[in-house]
């Protein structure tokens, strides 16, 4: 296995995945080059595929979607809902409301389609949102999960169409927004389940962001594959993981950076 060390560049005292950034631009190159696919399966279903939208058949959404405890939420925030198929699925097994955001309008279509083909359309709600954007003050939940673009770009990164925000996430800004506003959509208790890979995202950044909004998390569950890189290239080990923060006692002192 590679050694993933070599791969963390320091720059000012930041730390930047480069590997993490290398193998997403390849994936997302790949992407671009299937051909066009209206469909996919997963959970032994059909889903329906908007043009530009990350397909929900992948090894992250699998794993994320079979792992969160829906039975413990009614209600559900899906922040970056992608095709839809974590918040139809939420909504098959019990959650009675759903909201599903995206910042890319196609996928809240796709998520539209695939609600109505599985027969939960009266449970989801499918809304364009960049993170909470879309909700008001009263909408709280038990759950708020995001399966976010874990990939940290850097500043200048060029997003060339609606699809690169599932992958990319230019200097963390998306997951610090994330973080400073998910608390004022929580019920009291509620709990955050963020979708993650410590391999190829900024684990480092992450929980700094989560402590300095006022949470503390761990992991719930994780799961490692051996990943091939290129055909030359030794396989390297990538994990997924499932964190579960909760709203920390905030001491004296201490505050909370709210972003809009
Ligand atoms: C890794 S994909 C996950 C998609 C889907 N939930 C899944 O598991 O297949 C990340 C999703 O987050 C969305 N996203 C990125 N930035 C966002 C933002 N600021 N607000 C809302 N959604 C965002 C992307 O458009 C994408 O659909």
């Amino acid at each position: 296995m590679q050694d993933l060390g070599e791969n963390l560049s320091r720059k000012g005292g930041h730390v930047f995945n480069a590997i993490g950034y290398e193998l997403g631009k390849r994936d997302l190159a790949r992407f671009r080059n299937l051909p066009p696919q209206d469909r996919f399966t997963a959970f032994d279903r059909e889903w329906s595929l908007l043009p530009d939208v990350w397909p929900g058949n992948a090894v992250a959404t699998r794993l994320f979607t079979s792992w969160l405890p829906y039975q413990e939420a009614d209600n559900l925030a899906v922040v970056g809902c992608g095709a839809g198929v974590t918040a139809v699925m939420a909504a098959l097994h019990g959650c009675s409301r759903v909201f599903a955001l995206d910042v890319n309008p196609a996928a809240v279509e796709t998520t539209r389609l695939n609600a109505i083909r599985h027969g939960v359309d009266g449970k989801v709600i499918a809304l364009t949102s960049n993170l909470f954007s879309a909700l008001d003050a009263i909408d709280v939940f038990d759950m708020i999960y995001w399966n976010s673009p874990f990939v940290e770009a850097p500043a200048d990164h060029y997003y060339v169409s609606g699809i690169d925000y599932a992958a990319f996430d230019s200097c963390y800004a998306a997951h610090h927004g994330f973080f400073a506003n998910a608390g004022r959509h929580l019920s009291g208790g509620g709990r955050i389940f963020h979708g993650f890979s410590e391999t190829l995202g900024n684990p480092a950044l992450l929980r700094e962001l989560a402590a300095e909004t006022g949470f503390r998390g761990s992991a719930y569950r994780r799961e490692e594959f051996a990943v091939p890189t290129g055909p030359r290239d030794e396989p390297i080990s990538v994990d997924y993981v499932l964190y579960e923060f909760h709203q920390a006692e905030l001491g004296p002192g201490c505050h909370r950076t709210l972003i809009r």
